[in-house]
């Protein structure tokens, strides 16, 4: 993690071997600084193949064609250099160039069977935390919702992450990315722990736990604080590299804890209104807040949630208050539709989108209330009339 960080590259790559298939987004491709990182990597004497038609909503389709490309060429490891699409496509590639098969053998939780090949992961956005985490998501036309593949043999080799990358990006793709990295930490810290059979195979995403609590602390702080610079300033350095570590330490939080409420909505929101993942997650952030602090053990870690995120209130409702008001304020801030009445949902369209949302049990198992059809909808119900119970500030 560093400005400069790649740099780095050439050498970690060749500890992997000589053959790296490259899979780098369209736009990155063609700026200066991935043309030196190309060529150090050359001088290095390391063969490369890179390919850049990467589709942003990754269907299926277009992974197989990936693989093919990387089999003919017989790589020893892969760098993946982009946003969430590319680092993912990077995951699928890599399993499918591994064991074969096809990808829906590989849906859900635990189905990889090994190890697959190396993957260098670079990210050139700051949301996702795809760099550090064991899940991909991909569009398959024959399922209504996006589907993920989760594993621990999916998390990268080595993340190397420069925010330089993530410089002048564009407002939207960063006030998107970036709030859904506050996502992240926020619904990992408040995530339910699972009772845990040691003696079996443990479930990918364990719910809330140590180790996940304090690395999403640190997140939200950062994000909360540096997304809206990054937004307005996109050519800020300090907000660049402040958010770019903050969605690493997202990505890592909830690489072993889960994401709970607003992911198991957004992919049925997403599916429906075409919207950026971030965007759906990021407006249901504080709703599912709202709805979550009637817990008395949630609503506490809510409370720390807001003292992250600025609080000074010296109550445990009011740090609540103050958590649901500032992450609806930054989202509006950031440009983000406050409602989904905004974001063109329909009223009669949410018994809907709940039935799909309950689709996502892995996510509703670490919900920490218990998430019935009837808590999702009137979740739904709050965010399309844009109504929350908070005081504002
Ligand atoms: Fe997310």
């Amino acid at each position: 993690m560093g400005e400069g960080a790649r740099a780095q590259i050439p050498a970690i790559l060749a500890e992997h071997g000589h053959r790296i298939f490259v899979l780098v987004d369209p736009f990155i491709a063609t700026t200066p600084r991935f043309a030196a990182l190309r060529e150090a990597i050359v001088a290095r004497g390391l063969d490369i193949e890179s390919a850049s038609d990467i589709p942003p909503e990754l269907p299926v389709e277009s992974l197989v064609a990936l693989t093919a490309r990387a089999r003919e060429f017989g790589p020893d490891a892969i760098l993946a250099v982009g946003g969430g699409s590319v680092l993912d496509a990077a995951k699928l590639v890599a399993l499918l160039a591994t064991h074969g098969g096809a990808l829906p053998d590989y849906y859900g939780e635990n189905a990889v069977p090994g190890p697959v090949l190396p993957i260098v992961a670079v990210p050139t956005t700051a949301g996702t935390g795809s760099e550090a985490t064991p899940v991909a998501v991909v569009s398959d036309p024959d399922r209504a919702l996006k589907v993920g593949v989760s594993s621990r043999h999916l998390v990268p080799a080595v993340a190397v992450v420069d925010a330089e990358f993530t410089l002048g990006a564009p407002a939207g793709v960063t006030a998107a990315s970036g709030i859904d990295a506050l996502v992240h930490a926020a619904e990992s810290y408040t995530a339910a722990p699972l009772e845990l059979d040691w003696s079996a195979e443990l479930p990918v995403f364990l719910g809330r736990n140590l180790v996940s609590d304090t690395i999403a602390l640190d997140a939200a702080q950062r994000i909360g604080r540096w997304l809206p610079v990054a937004v307005e300033q996109p050519e800020h350095r300090e907000a660049r590299r402040e958010l770019a570590y903050g969605s690493l330490l997202g990505g890592i939080s909830f690489a072993s804890s889960g994401t709970h409420l607003s992911h198991a909505l957004q992919y049925p929101i997403g599916a429906l209104t075409h919207t950026p993942h971030g965007v759906g997650t990021g407006l249901m952030l504080p709703y599912v807040l709202d709805a979550i602090r009637v817990e008395p053990g949630t609503a506490g870690r809510i409370a720390e949630l807001g003292l992250a995120l600025g609080s000074t209130a010296d109550s445990v409702e009011g740090r609540v208050d103050d958590a649901v008001a500032i992450t609806a304020q930054l989202g509006q801030r950031i440009g983000l539709p406050s409602s989904l009445a905004a974001l063109g949902v329909e009223r009669e369209q949410l018994p809907h989108i709940a039935e799909l949302g309950l689709q996502s049990r892995r996510l509703l198992a670490i919900s920490p209330i218990p998430a019935s059809a009837e808590l999702l909808l009137e979740i739904l119900e709050r965010a399309h009339d844009g109504a929350l119970t908070g005081r504002s500030i």
